[in-house]
Formats: C-alpha cells, sequence, structure tokens
C-alpha cells in the first residue's frame, strides 16, 4: 500500500499494484457468480425432477367407493435415482390425515395449488431434505376429497455437483487472474518504457550535449520534455553568455594594460628625472601584477567554466609536455635555469580536455620556474600506468615552508615562502580544479635534497 501513495515511488510498481488488485477483485466476482449461478441451475434441474416424481405419483392417485387407491409408479422413484445414492421419503395425506408414507415429513406453510409444486428446505431425521408437495381432489364415492402427496429427497447429490461447480468456478478465477497478471505486468512495463527509454537517452548525453530532445514521446510526456527543452535553452544561453563575457573581458582588460605599460616604459626613456623614473618603474610594476592578476582571473573562471563542459579530446600527454616545455624555455633562460623535459619514446594516449590539461601544467611549470633559484634546475616527467597518466614537476628552488597542498590549493591562497615574487594566489586552485573535472588528483609535497615536487596524474 505504501507503494501506492508514495509520490517519489515507482509508477511501474504503483500500475502494477492497481492492476493486480483490480485483477484480483474481478477474479474474485468472476468466481462468485459462476458458483452462485451453477447453484441455481442445479438446483432448479433437482427440484424440476423431484416435483416431476411427485405429480406422477399424484397422477396415478384413483378414487375408489371405499377410499384413495394409491399406486406408487415405479418410474417416479427410478427417475430420483438417477440422481444419485439420496435417500427418499413420501407421505400422502387425504383430507389432512396421512394414509401412506412417513407421517411426520414436514407439510408445506401453505396448501400447495393443485399439481403445480411447491418447494420447500426442511431438516428431517438430521439432514436436510427438500420437498415437493403437490395436492389433488380425487372423487370418493361421488364426494370430492384433497389429496395431498409430499416428495422428499435429501441433497448429497446435489452439493456434490455444487462443490465440483465452485472448484470449476474457482480455477477459472485462479486461471483468469493469472492472465490478467500476465497482462498486468506486460502492460505497466510498456507504460513506464517511454519515461525510462527518454531518461536513458538523457542520461546517455555528454556534459555539453545541449541540443533540445527531439525524440518523438507520448503526448502526457510532451509537458515535461518542452519543460525541459526550456531549460536546455535557458541554460545553454547562459553558458554562452558566460563564455563570451570571459573572452570580451580579456580582452578589455588586457589590451589598456597593455598600452598603458608601454605608455610608462616610453614616458620612462623620455625622462631624466629620477623620482620621476622610479615612479614609472613602481606604475608598471603595477601594470604587470593587475594583468596577471587579470589573467588568472579569467584562467581561473575559464577552467571552472570549462569542467561543466569538458571536451573529451585525444591528447598525447607526452607530446603536450614537451610543447610547454618548449614555450617555457626562454623563461627559464632569462632565469639561467635548466629546463628538461623527459617523457616515454611512445605517445602516451589520454582522453581530456586538451585546454584544461594545459593550463594546469602551464602553472605547474610557471611556479616550478618562479619559485627557483637562479641556475636551478626544472625537471618535468611524464610516466604511464596501466591505468593512469601523470606529469611530475620538480624543482630545487625554495620548497614549501611547511606549508600544507591544502591550504596552498585554497583560493588566492599564497604561501609564506613568496618573497617579492609577483602571483595571485590561483595557479594551484586551477590544477586542483582540473584534477577534479578530470577524476585525476594533484599532489605537492618538499623534495629530499630541497625543492618542491608537483604530480597531476589523470585517468587514461
Ligand atoms: N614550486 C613551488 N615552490 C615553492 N612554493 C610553491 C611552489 N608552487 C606553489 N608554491 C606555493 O604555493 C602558493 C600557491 O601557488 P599558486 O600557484 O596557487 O599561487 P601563486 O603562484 O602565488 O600565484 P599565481 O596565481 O599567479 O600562480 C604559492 O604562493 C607558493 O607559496
Ligand atoms: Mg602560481
Amino acid at each position: 500500500m505504501k507503494t501506492l501513495f508514495n509520490p517519489a515511488g515507482s509508477i511501474r510498481r504503483r500500475l502494477l499494484w492497481l492492476l493486480l488488485i483490480g485483477a484480483a477483485v474481478l477474479s474474485g466476482l468472476l468466481y462468485l457468480s459462476v458458483s452462485t449461478v451453477a447453484r441455481s441451475a442445479v438446483e432448479t434441474t433437482q427440484d424440476s425432477i423431484l416435483g416431476a416424481a411427485t405429480i406422477a405419483i399424484a397422477e396415478q392417485l384413483r378414487g375408489a367407493d371405499d377410499g384413495v387407491e394409491v399406486d406408487i409408479p415405479y418410474t417416479a422413484f427410478s427417475m430420483l435415482g438417477a440422481v444419485g445414492e439420496d435417500r427418499v421419503f413420501y407421505r400422502i395425506l387425504v383430507n389432512g390425515e396421512t394414509v401412506t408414507g412417513y407421517d411426520d415429513l414436514p407439510l408445506p406453510d401453505t396448501t400447495p395449488a393443485g399439481l403445480t409444486p411447491r418447494y420447500y428446505s426442511h431438516p428431517y431425521q438430521d439432514m436436510m431434505v427438500r420437498i415437493a408437495a403437490v395436492e389433488r381432489p380425487v372423487l370418493v364415492s361421488s364426494r370430492s376429497v384433497a389429496v395431498q402427496v409430499l416428495v422428499a429427497q435429501t441433497r448429497t447429490a446435489q452439493d456434490a455437483i455444487v462443490g465440483q461447480m465452485a472448484n470449476r468456478a474457482a480455477a477459472l478465477g485462479l486461471g483468469f487472474f493469472g492472465v490478467a497478471a500476465v497482462l498486468a505486468v506486460v502492460t505497466a512495463r510498456s507504460v513506464v518504457q517511454p519515461v525510462n527509454s527518454l531518461a536513458e537517452a538523457m542520461g546517455r548525453r555528454g556534459p555539453q550535449d545541449l541540443r533540445p530532445v527531439t525524440r518523438p514521446v507520448p503526448q502526457e510526456l510532451t509537458p515535461l520534455v518542452a519543460a525541459l527543452n526550456g531549460f536546455i535553452s535557458r541554460l545553454s544561453g547562459a553558458l554562452t553568455r558566460t563564455e563570451t563575457f570571459i573572452a570580451e573581458a580579456a580582452h578589455h582588460i588586457r589590451t589598456p594594460l597593455a598600452t598603458l605599460r608601454a605608455q610608462a616604459e616610453l614616458a620612462l626613456r623620455q625622462t631624466d628625472d629620477d623620482a620621476t623614473r622610479a615612479t614609472l618603474r613602481g606604475v608598471i610594476r603595477s601594470v604587470d601584477d593587475s594583468a596577471r592578476s587579470a589573467s588568472q582571473l579569467l584562467e581561473h573562471a575559464a577552467v571552472v567554466y570549462r569542467s561543466d563542459q569538458r571536451a573529451d579530446d585525444r591528447i598525447d600527454l607526452a607530446a603536450l609536455a614537451r610543447d610547454i616545455g618548449q614555450s617555457f624555455g626562454p623563461t627559464a633562460d632569462l632565469r639561467d635555469l635548466t629546463l628538461a623535459v623527459h617523457t616515454p619514446d611512445s605517445p602516451v594516449w589520454l582522453t581530456a580536455d586538451r585546454l584544461l590539461v594545459e593550463t594546469a601544467l602551464r602553472n605547474l611549470v610557471d611556479n616550478a620556474i618562479k619559485y627557483s633559484n637562479p641556475d636551478g634546475q626544472v625537471s618535468i616527467d611524464v610516466d604511464q600506468s596501466a591505468t593512469h597518466a601523470s606529469v611530475r614537476v620538480s624543482d630545487r628552488g625554495r620548497g614549501l615552508d611547511g606549508a600544507r597542498r591544502s591550504h596552498l590549493t585554497a583560493r588566492f591562497q599564497r604561501g609564506g615562502n613568496v618573497g617579492d615574487v609577483v602571483g595571485t594566489g590561483l595557479g594551484l586552485t586551477i590544477v586542483q580544479e582540473v584534477a577534479r573535472a578530470q577524476n585525476g588528483s594533484f599532489t605537492l609535497s618538499d623534495r629530499t635534497g630541497g625543492g618542491t615536487c608537483a604530480e597531476l596524474s589523470l585517468p587514461l
């Protein structure tokens, strides 16, 4: 019953219960009506046989001068005997006085009207008997006397037949219920099938699949699908606006900052006043800081946006690491660092969003270079296991100074070891976000012998 009223319960189970209850009620009614009809049909048949036997006896009554002549015909009893092992009793009364038969056989409540038998049931000799009574006038010495004939019969045979019929009706009801139950299961399944297949189709979609649902659905599901399509179109509109905003913001922030920096540099070259030159250097440093912050903020926004819209690219992690190593070459040279990339000879294929992995890697290499001492060494190592590919970026720099990874990966958190190194504290937040979006893991640890080792591991 709980299934029927639980709003979060399964529709299929609810439907199945309702259909089964309906089938059970109908089967019960079928059993009752079949057994009732059968019982009354058997009763009517038995009554007519009993009545016919009674009339046959009554018709053999003859009037004589000294009384009524009773000649019970053999056929009357053979008719009744044909029905079974039942016992038969009779009683014949002339003018209300028993002349032959069982004189305690119960009389009818009202006098029967002629040869139309009156039927009634009555207990007799510890049994239930069915009695038919008729009355007919007979001429005795030219006077009409009323003769009543009563024939009674036990109903063992009839009860046996009725019992048999009831058993058949029960079997019929059960059979009907069985067929209805099978049909109920089929019906419930077929009714719920469109809902299941719609849910399955939606579940199979990738996270970036925002096409409207166009598959044909039953009329009842049309409002739901229309609402779903409305929601999808609003969501994809919002996502497009976010993407446009990120791209436009990047452009509108970077361009004026670059112009400002160029002009400050120009002014720096044109002036000889020391105080002005110091101020302009300060301006240039602040512009660099702002540009860095803006680009990290936008990169973080882009990563968060893409974590939901993840593309499944097939990327070679080894080639990607080599490309990044190459692009950081000039920066490493400027700081007199050796940047070495070690990858397996064969490609390391994995399915992931290229832009996300690239952004994470760039931030790790950027940190390793930023926090290294001049003449230090930075190495990028790519490895592959049966299920994962990993890239390890290690340096011989200042180390983490005891700071915990969970603290450093929080937004805008920088370590106590940064000194005068510029930064916003978003780099590791981005790496952590990428690891989460790609179902990978990120670890950061101090190296024995000094320096830091950051490792990003991604499933193949
Ligand atoms: N290779 C490393 N060596 C030493 N400390 C590191 C290293 N990488 C990260 N850290 C510490 O972790 C902190 C957080 O790093 P994260 O990259 O998030 O920020 P950031 O480098 O300070 O700023 P940015 O957002 O510009 O990258 C750093 O401020 C630094 O203290
Ligand atoms: Mg950083």
